[in-house]
């Protein structure tokens, strides 16, 4: 029952066989009757896979179409000044609280743009908003305080696809719709050291607060995905973040920098660097902006990075980072799950830092905590500014295939205080001496921890009753690179 033959007659000479025929064939029937149902029934236009009629819900008293600013979604058409208008419709309804601009399905290209305050971004399925490729588009901005420098270049930098600045309120959600860096060109110029700024970041949103991103896909940024930079009040849930897990340089997935009162949960994030890296400025230029990280929630998240790490803390801590709970995250395929740096030149602290119930699946380090991540913005950081680390507890650890379960490096100018491992069972693949690697760090474990913990710990039973004292508390017992 082909409705309509007239048009499939000129696609029959690349067919090769019987069987790809009758897959198309049956392709093209399934659509053809689609088609006309949709247009007999619904008053639902089908064209081209694209389903328009959607009605997203009413989140704010005044919502718009990006289509009513001149938008054309046809992935050729840059929409820079669509965006704008209608975020600059929405800046005038403050009073009324605030406005909505809807993205429909379809490709948007666009410049870099900026949000407002009282603003929902909403993308329906199948929107995709396209960041233009051509870095001549992108705005350079000064570089952030608490690093002094773009952080790959000195000087300005680029600003973010999606910026914001000092706003109150600010909401990015939809029915998954995708917001896509198009990486892959500035991966390119930045290996082939083409570019003389730092790339810009996915998504950033600075000195903000009450912000909430929701029920979207972020894709293939220039460099950090979602940056969160001294913000208040964030939370990040139902977010996918994806970019290749292989040369795809810094596409972090979330960097809470320098913010407090933050919730991250229900996020799938497979990235090429850090999936999440908590972060509070880069040596003297973080320690003279002084604003940690803290009150941090991280929570029921998938995550996976070939090159680096699923959790992250630091490098760049110089503010100092506290409060922070990491639980129910699975990590998997990665070169690191959990990962603490810093280096002498920082400064600042990370305490009070609590991990439960982790997995780790198929990792090579499962818990790694390193002191000595040299990487500097200039010669004029004080290396004599020490971190201070402490009050760090891992409790319900399991994992699979993990070849090194746990490496804590301390050195003698930053040893890593009251550190607490509370029932761990980590298999190992690989068979080597020191799977539990300490150096410079001190605390206890309590119940059962698989591998045998290292001498550093005091060692307590199920019943919290002390077994037996640490011996060896600043021994090195570092034997290879991971
Ligand atoms: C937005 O405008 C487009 C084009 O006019 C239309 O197809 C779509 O249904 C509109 N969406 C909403 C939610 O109004
Ligand atoms: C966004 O706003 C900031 C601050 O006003 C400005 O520096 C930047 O150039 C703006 N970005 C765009 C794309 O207009
Ligand atoms: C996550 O987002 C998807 C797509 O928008 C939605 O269908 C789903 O209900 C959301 N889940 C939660 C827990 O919010
Ligand atoms: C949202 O879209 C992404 C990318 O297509 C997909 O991987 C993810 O499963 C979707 N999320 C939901 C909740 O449907
Ligand atoms: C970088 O600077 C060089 C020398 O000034 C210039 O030729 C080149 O076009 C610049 N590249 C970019 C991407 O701006
Ligand atoms: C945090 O932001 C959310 C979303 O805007 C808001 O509903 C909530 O009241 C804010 N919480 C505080 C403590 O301000
Ligand atoms: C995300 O999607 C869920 C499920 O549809 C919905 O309950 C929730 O309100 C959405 N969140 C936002 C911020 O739009
Ligand atoms: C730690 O953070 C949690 C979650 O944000 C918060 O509820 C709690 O009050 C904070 N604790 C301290 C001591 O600030
Ligand atoms: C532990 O985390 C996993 C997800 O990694 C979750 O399925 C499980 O329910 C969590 N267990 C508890 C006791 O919360
Ligand atoms: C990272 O990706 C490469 C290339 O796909 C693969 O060979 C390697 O095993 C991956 N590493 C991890 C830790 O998954
Ligand atoms: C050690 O850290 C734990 C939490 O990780 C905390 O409850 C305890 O008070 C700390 N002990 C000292 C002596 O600071
Ligand atoms: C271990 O090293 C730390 C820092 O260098 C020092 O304060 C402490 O006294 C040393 N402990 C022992 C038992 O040698």
């Amino acid at each position: 029952m082909v409705e309509n033959p007239g048009p499939l007659a000129r696609f029959q000479a690349p067919f090769t066989s019987h069987r790809t025929l009758f897959a198309f064939l049956c392709v093209a029937t399934f659509a053809s009757v689609f088609l006309w149902q949709g247009n007999e029934i619904n008053g639902f236009l089908v064209l081209g896979g694209v389903v328009s009629g959607w009605t997203p819900p009413l989140l704010r008293p005044v919502a718009f179409n990006l289509t009513d600013f001149g938008g054309v979604g046809d992935g050729v058409t840059l929409n820079t000044v669509a965006f704008e208008r209608a975020v600059s419709a929405i800046s005038k309804l403050r009073e009324k609280g605030g406005g909505q601009l809807n993205v429909p399905p379809g490709l948007w290209l666009t410049a870099p743009f900026n949000l407002t305050s009282h603003m929902t971004l909403f993308l329906a399925q199948d929107a995709v908003i396209l960041g233009i490729q051509d870095e001549k588009y992108w705005p350079l901005m000064p570089a952030l305080p608490s690093y002094g420098y773009g952080r790959e270049h000195p000087g300005p930098r680029y600003g973010s696809l999606i910026h914001g600045q000092n706003l109150r309120d600010v909401v990015i959600t939809g029915h998954n719709g995708t917001i896509n860096g198009q990486g892959q060109s500035w991966w390119t110029k930045y290996r082939e050291k083409l570019l003389n700024h730092t790339r810009g970041p996915l998504v950033q949103i600075m000195w903000s607060s009450d912000i909430v991103i929701a029920n979207i896909t972020l894709r293939d940024s220039p460099f950090w995905t979602l940056h969160p930079y001294d913000c208040k009040n964030v939370t990040i849930k139902n977010v996918t973040i994806l970019a290749p897990v292989y040369h795809a340089p810094n596409t972090d997935g979330i960097d809470p920098d320098s913010c407090e009162d933050m919730l991250i949960e229900d996020c799938y994030i497979s990235v090429g660097d850090d999936a999440i890296a908590i972060k509070s400025g880069w040596d003297q230029y973080g320690i003279a902006y002084g604003k940690p990280s803290k009150n941090i929630i991280i929570r029921n998240l998938v995550v996976r990075s070939n090159v680096s790490a699923g959790i992250s803390i630091g490098s760049e801590m110089s503010g100092g980072v506290s409060n922070v709970t990491v639980e129910n995250v699975l990590v998997w395929e990665s070169r690191r799950a959990i990962r603490i740096k810093t280096a002498p030149g920082r400064g600042g602290y990370m305490r009070q830092i609590t991990y439960r119930n982790l997995t780790f699946n198929n990792v090579r380090v499962g818990i790694v905590i390193k002191t000595n991540y040299n990487e500097h913005p200039d010669a004029g950081y004080d290396p004599l500014a020490f971190p201070v680390l402490s009050d760090i507890s891992f409790i319900n650890v399991r994992g699979q295939g993990v070849r090194v379960p746990v490496r804590i490096e301390g050195s003698k100018e930053i040893s890593v205080r009251n550190v607490t491992f509370q029932d761990m069972n980590v298999g190992i693949t690989y068979k080597k001496k020191h799977i539990f690697q300490c150096a410079f760090v001190e605390g206890r474990v309590i119940g059962t921890i698989f591998p045998a913990p290292c001498g550093n710990f005091d060692q307590y039973n199920e019943q919290g009753e002390l077994v037996k004292h640490a011996v060896s508390q600043n021994v090195t017992d570092i034997d290879y690179e991971i």
